[in-house]
């Protein structure tokens, strides 16, 4: 049998419709249109939220208890189907709200029918997908204490190491590797923060907003919202189906951290390489080169470092989706999840990887210790000594230090092994006691003012920070 006339017109309409759109127009919409691919990650959240909204809807007389327990009993058996990988996912039925109820309805018949009374897919949607961020972020926020842990326990281990400090990464002053880790300590905390920040104001349920205007039928937003360990029902119906701020100020936490992480995995690779020798790098998180066997290379640290780029990319991609849309729902917004589940991915193996590097930093104190002594890194130890000892103003020692950092590279010598003789010949004042500062192990030994890099403040910073991750 020849095809009809009108098959062919729709075939030869656009020479698109060949490959996996040659179905014509349908198919593409269905493409384009479905998010079942990615919002089937959702599937438990779903469920908890329909459980809720049956639990519910039978407390306040809307459906009866009959239809809640088969609506509930049919729920736990489709979330144990999909655990076991037996759902079939059908593009033609769009998105995770759609499979979960069609399959409910195959299995409890009638009573599924009535699960959707007073709720729509709009604030369905809103509230999986806070109810999967809000469970994501917990999960990361235990991550990154895992990693605080690893770098308390170096800090503590390197207390006493000392390690050049950079400004300009060119050698400034020295400090313990111990004080070094504690910095990164400190912006994971910062970290953990914002994400505790970010829960609060996302922790509240849109459940019942219906469409967008709200529902005439006699719920009770409070109970389902505490069902779901909500903080409370959101207040206003058309921002709760609207809104996903809770989305980009998720996304802009794990950026900030993201960018936290690139840090000090640049670090780690540059205290690997060759010309800085700080470190042996773990064969667990490095590679080896295909040409040249000497190579070891830190591809776990570079990949980190990488990363960011991809969270910031999904927070640019989010905002640029929500920008400018008007009230309420717009199929817009269902362009919301692809970036936070690639990120929240991304950053979780991250995490994985730095704690890893972390736990098996292995840092060469020898290098890092004559690092820190060149580049007159006491210098500064030098012009503070003028004033406290001498009582000169600072201005003046930085004066007097500069001269006198001047002799010691005309002699290629460091501070320390200047003559007092020629040190006199600038300020006849100093005695030999200036040699107490001048080696870089009491340089960090000084630094004992609150939050400096002296050992004692490692050592304290550190009882502090393992008090906090109780
Ligand atoms: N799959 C949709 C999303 O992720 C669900 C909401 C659909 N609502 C609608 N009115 N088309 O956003």
């Amino acid at each position: 049998m020849s095809e009809s006339k009108d098959t062919i017109d729709k075939k030869n309409a656009n020479s698109m419709w060949g490959g996996r759109f040659s179905e014509g127009p349908g198919a593409v919409m269905q493409e384009i249109n479905a998010s079942i691919g990615f919002d089937q990650k959702m599937f438990r959240e779903d469920i908890w939220g329909s459980r809720a909204h049956a639990a519910m809807l039978a407390a306040c007389d809307i459906i009866s208890a009959g239809d809640r327990d088969a609506i509930i009993e049919g729920l736990g058996q489709v979330e144990a189907e999909i655990e076991r990988g037996e759902m079939t996912w059908d593009p033609a039925m769009e998105d995770i709200h759609m499979h979960i109820e069609a399959r409910l309805r195959e299995i409890v018949g009638g009573a599924a029918a009535r699960l959707h009374t007073a709720r729509s897919r709009n604030d369905q949607v809103a509230t999986d997908f806070r109810l999967w961020c809000r469970g994501k972020l917990d999960a990361l926020d235990g991550s990154l204490k895992i990693l605080q842990g690893a770098l308390i326990s170096q800090a503590e281990k390197h207390a006493v190491t000392v390690m050049p400090g950079f400004t300009h990464l060119q050698t400034a002053q020295p400090v313990t590797l111990g004080h070094h880790l504690m910095a990164y300590y400190e912006m994971f905390h910062r970290d953990r923060g914002r994400l505790a920040d970010c829960r609060a104001r996302m922790n509240e349920c849109p459940l019942g907003s219906a469409a967008l205007a709200g529902t005439s039928f006699p719920i009770d937003r409070h109970m389902t919202a505490s069902a779901m360990f909500f903080d409370r029902p959101t207040a206003n119906s058309l921002d709760a189906v609207s809104d996903r701020d809770f989305a980009l100020e998720f996304l802009s936490a794990i950026s900030i951290a993201g960018i936290h992480l690139s840090r000090i995995a640049d670090e780690i690779v540059l205290w690997a390489t060759t010309p800085f020798g700080f470190l042996t790098l773990s064969d667990k998180f490095s590679t080896g080169s295909s040409i040249m066997p000497q190579k070891r290379n830190p591809d776990a640290a570079e990949l980190v470092r990488a990363k960011v780029g991809r969270f910031v990319g999904a927070l640019n991609s989010l905002l640029m989706t929500m920008k400018g849309l008007p009230l309420a729902y717009s199929k817009d917004m269902q362009e919301d999840k692809e970036p936070v589940f690639a990120a929240v991915h991304d950053f979780e193996l991250c995490l994985a990887a730095m704690t890893g590097m972390i736990d098996d930093l292995k840092p060469n104190a020898e290098a890092m210790k004559a690092a820190a002594g060149g580049g007159y890194s006491t210098a500064t130890d030098l012009a503070d000594w003028l004033v406290r000892v001498l009582g000169m103003a600072f201005r003046d020692a930085h004066h007097v230090t500069g001269e006198i950092v001047k002799l010691a590279e005309e002699g290629g010598v460091q501070l320390q092994d200047l003559a007092l003789a020629d040190m006199q010949k600038i300020e006849p004042r100093i005695t030999d006691l200036v040699f107490s500062v001048l080696s870089v192990d009491a340089s960090v030994a000084s630094r004992t003012a609150f939050g400096g890099t002296a050992p004692d403040n490692v050592k304290a910073a550190v009882a502090v920070a393992k008090e906090n991750l109780q």
